[in-house]
């Protein structure tokens, strides 16, 4: 029998003699003593073995190769004062092995070194075709650990002291409204029709609510077939959460508590409450995005008052347009970004014209104060406009203004883009801060110019706010987390009245008709007797990836997908047998390109 993981031993164990199992992350051979470091998903421990001490050992440490996997069977010990090594927490004690069995070999010659100590980066299509061997080293052990830590919490939170009850929601389901491409499912049973995997729970969550669970949560994998980034997966699990008869406010504090005991719990921060918030209309105004990070400045300015009627046209018909102009201002800017970067081929020029920007127009104030413009600012815009401008946006000698000039959408855009590009190069980033804040007030609807229809911004059916008369233009009654510029959470207050989600349906051009075929079984269950309700969903694996410090989703995951949306590990998606698409009732129609 195992007597303790590796990682457990420290000083106190010095005299017991212990069973231990696991991989040699490395072995060394010190002229006649050799070394092992015995790896277990706790951590390491060194292994002692030489001919004097341990002679029964000695041979079968020899033998061992990195990854061999063994039982060590020895005396804890303490290390001469020369080996101590402080950044090992086993790094006071080692092992004097009276007995090794090779329990099992490596066969074939490992893609990559797995030991903890070899800090090599490796490529990330190896650690994802060989995931369980990328789950052996340190990193990964440590991120599913935490993840496991971090659920383990909201569990005992949610349930045992906010009375929340867990209950299973269906994987093959309908078509749920959260907007994005769904994965479907061919049924056997019923040719010619479908199954989709759930985008969220949403429907059977506002089920359980019609059904009296009051409190529901799920640990929930939803399915997602949309554009993938750093921190998105076609397949991702959220903390998904559901009450009835709690108030905006009441839903948005309970959400704290939980937020606020799993970073006390698994990271032993206080995170200050109430959480700060901003309106979307404010978030938009001074960051240009609905996900601010806030744990630096660069504060948009919206200056469309100011230029509209200045001589230079692309100011004057962005406003006269319906558009806005706005200025990110950059203080030290002058100096850190030069010209070559932010004209044409320069790659903030780039960034700009990436997110739809036709041109990137400047000031710089140089150190002596000068006003330093190109062409069509300089020869546009009066001396005493330039000064408001620089008065406005609080500019100082060696200040850079960004200018961003168009419709309102593609203006905020690019600058949030820019502020953050320029916020990481100039090392504006404050990486021990811990920002959480909400977004309030979204808007119902915007209006898809490709389909040229209004469409619901969170979901059909989340409730406007009461006072808002105009249906149209009403803001809802919905709010986003917001973890250091990372949308962590969303949810809403839900319809729960069949009119006014009747109306809802018909502004975003869905005929009664659709409405009945496509949610019908919600809009029924909703006339039997519905509680006001509301709730929201955390994605779960941004929280881990956040809260492990690691920058890419899919290093707080254990099996994910790649850009691609495909697995390595298994090499899914693939093609099928025939029989199987014909037992299906299915045909490809997909052409592979000559
Ligand atoms: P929403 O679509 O905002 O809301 O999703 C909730 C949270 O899930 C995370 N998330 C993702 N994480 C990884 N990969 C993805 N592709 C992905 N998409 C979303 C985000 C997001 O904040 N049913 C509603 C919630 C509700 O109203 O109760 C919903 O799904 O962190």
């Amino acid at each position: 029998m195992r007597s303790y993981y590796c990682g457990q031993l420290r000083i106190e164990h010095i005299g017991e003699t212990v069973t231990l199992f696991g991989w040699v992350d490395r072995r060394r051979d010190h002229g006649g003593v050799i070394f092992l470091d015995l790896r277990d998903r706790s951590g390491i421990v060194q292994i002692v073995s030489d001919p004097e001490r341990t002679p029964h050992s000695y041979e079968a440490a020899g033998d061992l190769r990195n990854e061999y996997v063994v039982k060590i069977m020895g005396r804890v010990t303490q290390r001469p004062d020369d080996s101590l090594n402080p950044r090992l927490p086993t790094g006071e004690i080692e092992i004097y092995a009276d007995q090794i069995e090779l329990l099992n070999a490596v066969r074939k010659q490992l893609p990559f070194q797995v030991s903890s100590a070899d800090t090599d980066s490796v490529r990330e299509d190896l650690r994802l075709k060989y995931r369980y061997l990328d789950l052996r080293r340190e990193r990964m052990s440590r991120n599913l650990q935490l993840r496991h830590q971090i659920i383990k919490t909201i569990r005992r939170y949610l349930e045992d002291t906010e009375g929340f009850i867990e209950v299973e929601t269906p994987i093959l389901t309908r078509s749920t409204p959260e907007g994005a491409r769904d994965y479907l499912v061919p049924s056997r049973v019923n040719p010619g029709e479908w199954f989709a995997l759930p985008q969220s729970p949403q429907l059977f969550k506002q089920l359980l609510m019609v059904a009296g669970f009051d409190r529901y949560y799920q640990i929930a994998r939803c399915f997602r077939d949309e554009d993938l980034r750093a921190d998105r997966q076609p397949e991702f699990t959220q903390l998904d959460m559901e009450m009835s008869f709690l108030s905006q406010e009441e839903i948005i504090d309970l959400s704290e508590g939980l937020v606020c005991h799993i970073f006390k719990t698994v990271k032993a921060i206080d995170l200050p409450r109430p959480f700060p918030r901003l309106t979307y209309a404010e978030a938009m105004n001074r960051y240009g995005c609905d996900k601010p990070d806030t744990r630096f400045g660069l504060e948009l300015v919206d200056v469309s008052d100011l230029v509209q009627d200045s001589g230079f046209k692309v100011f004057a018909d962005a406003v006269a347009t319906g558009g806005i102009v706005k200025i990110l201002p950059i203080p030290g800017g002058n100096d850190a970004i030069s010209n070559v970067r932010i004209k044409p081929g320069g790659d903030l020029f780039q960034e700009a014209t990436n997110a739809g920007a036709k041109g990137l127009a400047y000031i710089r104030v140089r150190d002596d104060g000068e006003i330093d413009t190109i062409g069509a600012i300089k020869n546009n815009l009066t001396e005493a406009q330039k000064q408001e401008l620089l008065t406005r946006t609080g500019a100082t000698p060696g200040h850079l203004l960004l200018f961003g000039a168009g419709d309102t959408g593609t203006v905020n855009k690019t600058l949030d883009r820019l502020r953050q590009a320029i916020g990481r190069e100039l090392g504006l980033i404050d990486a021990t801060q811990t920002n959480l804040l909400w977004v309030v007030d979204f808007p119902m609807f915007e209006w898809n110019a490709e389909e040229k229809r209004l469409e619901a911004l969170h979901h059909p059916f989340t409730a406007p706010h009461s006072a808002d008369t105009d249906l149209k233009t009403a803001r809802a009654q919905a709010y986003d987390l917001v973890y250091n510029g990372f949308e962590v959470g969303g949810g809403s207050l839900r319809i729960y009245q069949p009119d006014l989600q009747s109306q809802v349906f018909e502004l975003i051009g869905l005929s009664s008709e659709e409405a009945h075929n496509k949610f019908g079984f919600l809009l029924e269950a909703f006339e039997y007797g519905t509680p006001p309700h509301g709730g929201l969903a955390f994605g779960l694996d941004r929280l881990v990836m956040l809260l492990a410090g690691e920058e890419s989703i899919r290093d707080a995951i254990a099996f994910p997908k790649t850009q691609q949306a495909g697995c390595l590990l298994t090499n899914a998606p693939s093609k099928v047998d025939d029989k199987q698409l014909k037992e299906l009732h299915v045909a490809s129609t997909y052409k592979p390109k000559q």
